[in-house]
Parts: structure tokens; sequence; C-alpha cells
């Protein structure tokens, strides 16, 4: 059981707001709000590099306690400062030739796609969409029917950004690995509400954020590249920490993954991430992912039973980001509405997942995004609110 009260007391926003606004960034728990100020005040005493040195000990343990939250090693991880900057050393690594193929599901996240269509530009691959089955998830079979010698890479958003979609990340990766093809599993909404088990999935590379579900501070976000797939990824760009300079013409790349990163590092932020992390597995992620699922299913049954709105979340079990519209309401009329009466919400714009929402005539869509330390009685009350709204 979690201990809301606990955990509400370590959040003191929510005693003024209604947080639902989680797949944008979450609010961090006090501990993670702690361990940076006591890190920058440290900074402030001692400076910078004694600051660091004094805290080698726990600015490691970071590195454990990401491979803790992803049933990985501490090896296989790198920490950078975002999401994006851990998928793009990813997928820059790797080489594509004309004719080669990426793979892809619809609801792709825009970062990502861009990156597709930059390296399609350079090097003559394709880019093609693996269609959705009836419920809105990637088609697993179709996939399989799409392999092929020349698929060089299958690269999936498991949770998109603009709704409750959980795509079939563990099925994905069985095709992967089964035909040996390289798969780069973008987890940014999904680590922090829900289980995230790298072996279990099976992708050999996985990008996440620190600032959204798993409740951690803004620039940060880790890389994980199994280590067997290490040491065939040289990345895109090097600096002396990621390969040091061995000799005058000669460089080493790290065995680890921490060959993804660069020497300069925001250390308070690091600190803060890893207390994050080790806040959500102290509470059990089973747990969170629980009372994820129960919260965002009250909130998308309660606004489905109010006249003119429609929930735009697709899968068969949708996760804890629940997106809707509302006939004769603009989204962000509705986000700012409810702002003003202490709901934070947010909205996700068509060009965020750009095939998604060409394929489904998406607007701006209404994204509410509760996390564990959510109540009913909040959730209700966006729900009161949207009904005041359809009333008027
Ligand atoms: C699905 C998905 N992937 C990647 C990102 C990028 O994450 P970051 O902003 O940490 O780079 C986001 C951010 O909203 C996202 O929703």
């Amino acid at each position: 059981m979690i201990d809301i009260d606990r955990i509400r007391a370590d959040t003191p926003a929510t005693s003024r707001l209604a947080y639902l606004h989680n797949a944008g960034a979450a609010l961090m728990p006090a501990p993670v709000v702690a361990a940076m100020k006591q890190h920058i005040d440290l900074e402030s005493e001692t400076g910078g590099y004694a600051a660091a040195d004094r805290e080698s000990d726990r600015l490691e343990a970071v590195y454990g306690s990401v491979a803790r939250l992803l049933n990985a090693g501490p090896d296989e991880i790198a920490l950078v400062e975002n999401a994006t900057v851990a998928w793009q050393m990813a997928f820059y690594s790797l080489t594509f030739r004309p004719g080669d193929r990426i793979l892809t599901a619809e609801a792709e996240y825009a970062a990502n796609y861009v990156a597709f269509l930059q390296v399609a530009k350079r090097t003559g691959a394709t880019i093609e969409i693996v269609p959705s089955d009836a419920s809105g998830e990637l088609d697993v079979h179709a996939l399989e029917r799409m392999i092929d010698a020349r698929v060089k890479l299958i690269a999936m958003t498991w949770v998109p950004t603009n709704g409750g979609l959980v795509n079939p990340a563990a099925s994905v990766g069985k095709i992967a690995r089964a035909r040996g093809i390289p798969y780069l599993l973008d987890a940014c909404q999904a680590v922090g509400q829900m289980e995230v088990d790298v072996d279990n999935i099976g992708c050999d590379m996985l990008s996440a954020t620190g600032r959204k579900f798993l409740r951690g501070p803004r620039g940060t976000g880790f890389l994980y590249v199994r280590r067997a797939m290490l040491q065939q990824l040289e990345p895109p760009m090097i600096d002396h920490f990621a390969a040091p300079w061995v000799s005058r013409d000669e460089y080493r790349l790290r065995d680890d993954a921490r060959r993804f990163e660069t020497w300069e590092n925001n250390y308070a932020a690091r600190l803060g991430l890893g207390v994050a992390v080790d806040y959500a597995l102290d509470i059990g992620i089973g747990p969170i992912e629980q009372r994820c699922r129960l919260l965002a299913d009250r909130l998308r049954s309660g606004l489905a039973s109010i006249g003119g709105i429609t929930i735009r979340d697709l899968g068969r079990s949708p996760g804890a980001i629940v997106s809707f519209t509302m006939e004769g309401h603009e989204a962000d009329s509705i986000v700012s509405s409810a702002g003003s009466a202490g709901i934070t919400i947010g909205a996700s714009d068509p060009p965020s997942t750009r095939i998604d929402a060409e394929i489904r005539s998406l607007p701006l869509l209404v994204r509410a995004s509760p996390h564990y330390y959510n109540t009913e009685a909040e959730i209700d009350r966006l729900i009161d609110h949207v009904a005041g709204l359809a009333m008027r």
C-alpha cells in the first residue's frame, strides 16, 4: 500500500494544486529537492570540483539506482541531460546505407522522427511506419511481415506523448531479438509510471528522462545500452571523457555506456535524479503502476460520461496519460480555465506526433496525466470542472 499522506507531505505543492501534468514535468518530492540544494550549497562553499569529489560515492551510486530501475547493469547506463540526447546518442551511433529500412510506429515522437528524416536524407535509408492494429497499438503481426534483411533498426516510442497508448514493447522485442535487429525504445513517458525491465522487453537501447513520471529534476535523462551492443556503437560525438586521448594520434573509447557522456555535468541534478529513482523504487514500481492506472481509469470514465467529450486514448490497456477533446471548447482554453481553478493539466499539439495526428485528424488535445501521489478527490475535481464547462 502506498502511504499517500506521507508522499503528499513530501510534495508540498499538492496542498495548493491538483497537479495532473506528470507527463509534462511531475512535482519533485522533497528529498529530491533537498539533495540538489545541498549539493549547490556544497559547491558554493567548497567549489564545484571539491564538491563532486566529496560526493563521488553518491554520484557513482546514481548509475546503480538507474540500473536497478531498469534491471540493467550500471555499466550499461549513461547519464545525460535529457531523453532526446540519450536517444540521439544511440540513434546517431548506428550506420545506414541506401535501401536500409528503419521501422517505427504511428505515434513516434517528433524529435525522433525528424532525426529519421535527417538520416534518411543523408544516407538513403527509408523510414517505414508499422501500422497499428484495431486497438491502436503497433500491430505486431504487421511488424513481423515487414521484416527482411534490409531492416537495420526498429525504433518505437513505448508510451507516446499524446495519450494513454502503451505500445507492445516486449512483443516487439521478441521479434527484434529473434531477427537480430537493433531495437531502440523511447521509454520517456514509461519510466516512473510502469515496470521497465530491459531483459523482459528485449530492447538493445532505451532512452528516458528524469522530470516526468520519475519525478526527478529537469535537465536529466539516461540511456541504456545492452552490453553486447555497446562495443558495436561508436558515439556520433566524443570527448576525452567518452574516449580518453591515450597517445597523440589515438583515443580509446570507454568500454561502458559512459562513452555516450561528456566530461562536464550538472552534479546537483544528477544527485536529484538518483534520489528520485530511489524514491520510486522505495515505494515500489508495481504499486505505482497499479495506482496510476486506477486514477487514470477513473478520470477516463468520469470524463467519458460528460456530453461532448471524446477520449482520444488508444490501446487495450491505456496508462496514466488521459487525452481528450471537447466539442465547442478549444483545448488550450480548457487547460487555462482548469489552471485558474487550481488544476494543472497540459495539452499535446499535433506536430509532436504528426503521423498519428494526421491519421486520426487530431486537433490540439487536452492532456491530463495523474500520478500515484494524486488523490481520487483531485481526479473528481477535474471531472467536475470539465462537466461545469460543458454546461456553459
Ligand atoms: C515520448 C517522448 N519521447 C521523448 C521526449 C523528449 O524528452 P526530453 O524532453 O527529456 O528530451 C518526450 C518529451 O515530451 C516524449 O514525450
